[in-house]
C-alpha cells in the first residue's frame, strides 16, 4: 500500500474509534445510541460492528482530523468530508448513525451514515466514491461473514446495513449486503469463490423483486448456484428478524427459499396476465425457454410436470416444445 493509502486508512481508523467512543460513552452520542437501541441493536453488536455517531455539527470531524495533521486535499480524497464552494472542507456526516464499511481484510474504507429522522435529508449518505471507497467492489460485512460462508458453503445476500446487522445479531452469520446498488460481477465472482450457493434475500418491495432477478442472472452467469427468498411486500430481512427471530428466519425464509426456476416462474407471472389466453401461452413459452437452459434432466421434468398440472397441457406437447428450445441452444 502506498503511504497515501495508509494515511487515508488511518483517518478512517481514527474516526471509526471516535464515533464509536461517542456512542458508547458520551453525551454527544446519546441520540445515536437511543436510535440503535430503538432498533433492537445490542451493545455487543454495536461493538462488533463498531457502530458510531457523528454529532450534528458543521466541523466536528474536520476539526478533529485537521488537528491530527491531515491536510484538506487528503481529507477530500478519503470521501469522509465534503468540500464547499469556498474551498473549505465541511463535515459530510452530521447527526447520523455511522456504519463503518470494512474491506475484506477488516479495514474501514468508507462510512454509511443514517439520518435519525425521516425529514433530515437522505436516509443514508455514504462516503464519496474514490480510490479507497468503491461500493461496486465491496460487500458489506464480507470480512466477518467469509468464514461462515465458507463453512456453510452458502452466502446470504441482503440489501442493507441493518438487514445484515440484525441477521448477524440473531445468529445468521453468513450474511453480506450490496448496500442498495445492483450486484456487480466483481461481487458475484467473490461470492462464487466462497460458496456454491447464494441465497438472495432482498426486500419484499418491487425494487427488491426486480433486483433479485438481476442478481440471480448475474450470479448464474458466473457459475454460482442461487436460491431466492420471499419476503412480504412491506418486509425486509431486518423487520422480519426483529419480528420473528433468527430461527424463524432460517426455517421460514432461508429454508423455504425458491430454486431459480420456481423464482423465475413466480417472477414472470408478474409480467403476464394468465387470465388472457394469448398471454398464458406466451408465459408457458417463456418458461419452457428458460427451462431448456436448466442442466438437470430431473429438474426439467419436475417443472414440466408443474406446467402440465397447472395448464392441462399434455406431457408430450410440453416435452416436444422444450426440445425445440434445446435445439436452438448454441
Ligand atoms: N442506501 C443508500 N442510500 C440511500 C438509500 C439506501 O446507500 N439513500 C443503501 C443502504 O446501504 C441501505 C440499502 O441501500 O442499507 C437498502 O436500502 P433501503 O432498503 O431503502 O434501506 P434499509 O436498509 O431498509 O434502511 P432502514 O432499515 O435503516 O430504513
Ligand atoms: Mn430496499
Ligand atoms: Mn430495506
Ligand atoms: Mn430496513
Ligand atoms: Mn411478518
Amino acid at each position: 500500500l502506498s503511504e497515501e493509502t495508509e494515511q487515508m486508512l488511518s483517518a478512517y481508523e481514527w474516526l471509526t474509534k471516535l464515533y464509536h467512543h461517542l456512542i458508547k460513552y458520551q453525551k454527544d452520542g446519546k441520540d445515536g445510541l437511543e436510535y440503535l437501541k430503538s432498533r433492537g441493536i445490542t451493545k455487543e453488536t454495536m461493538e462488533e460492528f463498531q457502530l458510531g455517531y457523528a454529532p450534528d455539527k458543521r466541523d466536528f470531524t474536520t476539526t478533529f482530523l485537521t488537528q491530527k495533521g491531515y491536510s484538506k486535499p487528503m481529507l477530500l480524497k478519503t470521501g469522509i468530508v465534503a468540500g464547499n464552494d469556498n474551498n473549505e472542507v465541511i463535515d459530510r456526516f452530521r447527526g447520523r448513525v455511522i456504519f463503518p464499511i470494512r474491506n475484506a481484510l477488516g479495514r474501514t474504507v468508507g462510512f454509511g451514515g443514517r439520518a435519525l429522522q425521516e425529514d433530515s435529508g437522505p436516509k443514508y449518505l455514504n462516503s464519496s466514491e474514490g480510490e479507497l471507497f468503491q461500493k461496486s467492489k465491496l460487500l458489506y460485512n464480507f470480512d466477518l461473514a467469509k468464514r461462515h460462508i465458507r463453512k456453510e458453503n452458502e452466502a446470504v445476500l441482503m440489501e442493507g446495513y441493518m438487514d445484515v446487522i440484525s441477521a448477524y445479531q440473531a445468529g445468521v452469520k453468513n450474511v453480506v449486503a450490496t448496500m442498495g446498488t445492483a450486484l456487480t460481477e466483481t461481487q458475484a465472482k467473490l461470492l462464487n469463490r466462497y460458496a456454491e450457493t447464494v441465497v438472495i434475500c432482498f426486500d419484499g418491495d418491487s425494487a427488491g423483486i426486480e433486483a433479485r432477478y438481476k442478481a440471480a442472472l448475474l450470479l448464474r452467469s458466473v457459475g454460482c448456484g442461487v436460491r431466492i427468498a420471499n419476503l412480504d411486500a412491506e418486509e425486509d430481512p431486518d423487520t422480519y428478524v426483529r419480528e420473528h427471530g433468527g430461527e424463524a428466519f432460517k426455517e421460514k425464509i432461508l429454508r423455504t427459499s425458491d430454486s431459480y426456476m420456481s423464482f423465475f416462474m413466480r417472477y414472470q407471472r408478474r409480467h403476464f396476465n394468465l387470465q388472457v389466453e394469448s398471454e398464458r401461452i406466451e408465459y408457458i413459452e417463456r418458461v419452457l425457454k428458460e427451462l431448456s437452459l436448466i442442466e438437470s434432466a430431473l429438474e426439467r421434468e419436475y417443472y414440466i410436470q408443474e406446467l402440465h398440472k397447472e395448464f392441462g397441457l399434455s406431457h408430450e406437447a410440453l416435452m416436444s416444445q422444450l426440445a425445440q428450445h434445446q435445439k436452438r441452444l448454441p
